[in-house]
């Protein structure tokens, strides 16, 4: 018998190896891909500005003037992104966050803004809660024992779904974790004739730690946490419970957020309905990996769109991500 005979020598029968050969035989089997018309970037407007402000703890992100929100909308556009989603931060907050639903409050007109700029070549999307705008930092309006009140916050909630379409939205974006909240929002939106005003409801929101920088970015005011709204980590059967609500109540499109510890939710709401499927890349994910990039810890461009993949990979449809624009030139 020669060497050759004994099989332990000859080698595997099966070498899935081989369809790693070559870059265009690699990119002829891969299983997920991301494109730029699946991304959309969160932008933040802040009133006041005449020049867009660094956000220290997002480096590369920063807060907007109302026209360099307009140059970064044409971007977005020209980059073929999906859509961009809108933050707006007022100059001045109070405890029932009545800037929310001024025609004239900053957001509302940053709608209009960024819609009259680049029309239909991108979704228009609003943020719908009312953290930015209160000045007690929380998503809803407090009761008197200084509890965030479901169903008074529902009717603000309904008047700032008004308030956003009035001024020319796509798509808003509840992101509150008020029960009930996409009911009372399509209802609004339906009576005030914006029925093709679609919800992208933040569906599966956890109480993040990840979120930290975001509050630098909006200029939180909050103190203490949102854990009586925001899910709790360990839940994973509940986050489908709210996406598959959610869907009932009449959202068009359902969210997990955050995204990457959170990839097994992803995977089970994509699984549970028949919308498509947005997570948010958040900002705690984006500032965690700019950091680490930034001490030449990892390879900053690859780890950007390996996570982009990754949470394409857990079954997202839609990706919201401050890379937005950058992956799309990256991948040009
Ligand atoms: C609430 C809202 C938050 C984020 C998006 N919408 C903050 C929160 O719930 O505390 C976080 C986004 C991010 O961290 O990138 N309006």
């Amino acid at each position: 018998m020669s060497e050759l005979d004994d099989p332990a020598l000859v080698g595997p029968a099966v070498r899935p190896r081989r369809l790693r050969t070559t870059a265009a035989l690699r990119r002829m089997v891969s299983e997920t891909i991301v494109r730029p018309h699946q991304l959309v970037l969160p932008l933040f407007v802040r009133e006041g500005l005449d020049q867009p402000r660094p956000i220290r703890s997002m480096p590369g992100v920063v807060q907007h003037s109302r026209s360099s929100l307009l140059a970064a909308v044409n971007e977005a556009a020209e980059l073929g992104l999906g859509g961009v989603m809108l933050f707006g931060i007022p100059e001045h907050k109070d405890a029932n966050g009545s800037g929310a639903v001024d025609p004239a409050g900053v957001l509302n007109l940053a709608i209009t803004d960024v819609v009259g700029e680049v029309g239909d070549a991108l979704t228009v999307m609003s943020d719908l809660c009312l953290d930015e705008f209160t000045d007690h930092g929380h998503c809803g309006l407090l009761s008197a024992d200084g509890r965030v009140d479901n169903d008074k916050t529902l009717v603000a909630y309904a008047e700032m779904a008004r308030a956003q379409a009035h001024a020319g939205v796509n798509t808003v974006g509840p992101s509150g974790m008020m029960d009930g909240q996409v009911a009372v929002i399509r209802a609004a939106l339906d009576e005030s004739e914006h029925t093709d005003v679609s919800i992208l409801a933040y569906s599966a929101k956890y109480a993040s730690a990840f979120y930290g920088p975001f509050r630098e970015a909006v200029d939180s005011s909050l103190e203490g946490d949102r854990r009586t709204y925001q899910q709790d980590a360990g839940n994973a059967r509940e986050g489908v419970r709210e996406a598959l609500l959610d869907v009932e109540e009449g959202a068009d499109m359902v969210m997990v957020k955050p995204a990457l510890a959170y990839l097994d939710v992803v995977r089970r709401v994509r699984d549970a309905v028949d919308v498509p499927v947005a997570a948010y890349n958040i900002s705690g994910e984006y500032s965690m990996l700019e950091a680490a990039a930034a001490q030449g810890w990892i390879d900053r461009e690859p780890a950007i769109l390996e996570t982009l993949t990754s949470i394409r990979r857990a079954g997202a449809d839609v990706v919201l991500t401050y890379w937005a624009a950058e992956a799309a030139r990256l991948l040009r």
